[in-house]
C-alpha cells in the first residue's frame, strides 16, 4: 500500500469483527513504528498491547463501570481546553453532528449519545488494543512525539489490512486500565487504540477536513 493510500484509508473505525490479530503482525507493525521520529530520539512512548483474556477482562470491568454510571476517574490531563474557541468549536460540533447524526441520534438525546459512546469501552468489538502511556515528566513537545508515533502505528496497520481507532476515552477509566496493566507510577495514560479488522456491516460517515487554505499558508513572496 502506498503512503497516500494508507493516509487516506485510515479513519477512526468504530466497528470490528472478532477475527483475531496475530501477535506476529502486531510485532511487525510496532517494530517498524519504533522508527517514528522524536526530539533527540528520546522515544517517549510506553506501549502495552492487550489481546485475549486480559483485554476481555478490561472490557468487562470497564463495562461494569459504564453500566453502574460510575463517575469517571479524575483527569490527569485535559482532553480539550475548557473554552474551545472558533474555529475548533465549530469543527467539534460538526464532528458530533456527523457521528451521531449518521446513527439517527439527535443533538439533545444525551442518553443515546452515551449509549453509543459506551462502545468505546468495548473497543468497538476489536480483539486487540494498545494503551499508550507517557512519563509524567514530559512536556508538550514529547506529547507531539507520541502523536507521530501513534499515527505511524495506524498507517502501518493499514498496510496489514487492519484498522484502528485512537481513543482518549480510555483515559476516563484509567484506573481500570491500570488494574490490568500495572504500569509504573511515573507513567500517565494518554490513550488507548482499538485494533482489528473492520466490520463492514457497520455504517459510518467519513469525517471531512478544513480546506487547505484554512490551515496552510504558502509564503512565496
Ligand atoms: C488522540 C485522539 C483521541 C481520540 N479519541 C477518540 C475516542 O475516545 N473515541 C472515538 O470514537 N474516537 C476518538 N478519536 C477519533 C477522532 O474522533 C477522529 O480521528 C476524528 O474525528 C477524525 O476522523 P477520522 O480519524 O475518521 O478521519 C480520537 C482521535 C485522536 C487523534
Amino acid at each position: 500500500m502506498d503512503v497516500y493510500n494508507a493516509v487516506m484509508s485510515r479513519r477512526a473505525v468504530r466497528g470490528f469483527t472478532d477475527r483475531g490479530v496475530e501477535r506476529e503482525v502486531l510485532e511487525r507493525v510496532l517494530s517498524a513504528a519504533a522508527w517514528a521520529p522524536s526530539g533527540s530520539n528520546i522515544q517517549p512512548w510506553h506501549v502495552y498491547v492487550l489481546t485475549g483474556p486480559p483485554l476481555a477482562e478490561l472490557k468487562k470491568r470497564a463495562g461494569k463501570r459504564v453500566a453502574a454510571g460510575d463517575p469517571w476517574d479524575e483527569r490527569e490531563y485535559e482532553m480539550y481546553p475548557s473554552e474551545l474557541k472558533s474555529p475548533y468549536q465549530e469543527r467539534r460540533f460538526a464532528f458530533g453532528q456527523q457521528r451521531y447524526g449518521a446513527l439517527g441520534i439527535s443533538r439533545d438525546d444525551w442518553e443515546a449519545r452515551q449509549r453509543t459512546a459506551a462502545a468505546n469501552w468495548d473497543c468497538f468489538g476489536a480483539p486487540a488494543a494498545l494503551f499508550c502511556y507517557i512519563d509524567r515528566d514530559m512536556g508538550s513537545a514529547q506529547w507531539v512525539d507520541i502523536g507521530m508515533y501513534l499515527q505511524t502505528v495506524m498507517l502501518l496497520l493499514r498496510d496489514e489490512g487492519l484498522h484502528s481507532c485512537p481513543q482518549m476515552s480510555w483515559s476516563v477509566y484509567r484506573k481500570t486500565v491500570a488494574e490490568i496493566l500495572s504500569p509504573p507510577k511515573e507513567l500517565m495514560l494518554f490513550c488507548g487504540m482499538s485494533i482489528g479488522y473492520e466490520d463492514l456491516t457497520v455504517g459510518y460517515v467519513r469525517t471531512g477536513r478544513a480546506s487547505l487554505d484554512e490551515t496552510v499558508a504558502f509564503v512565496e513572496r
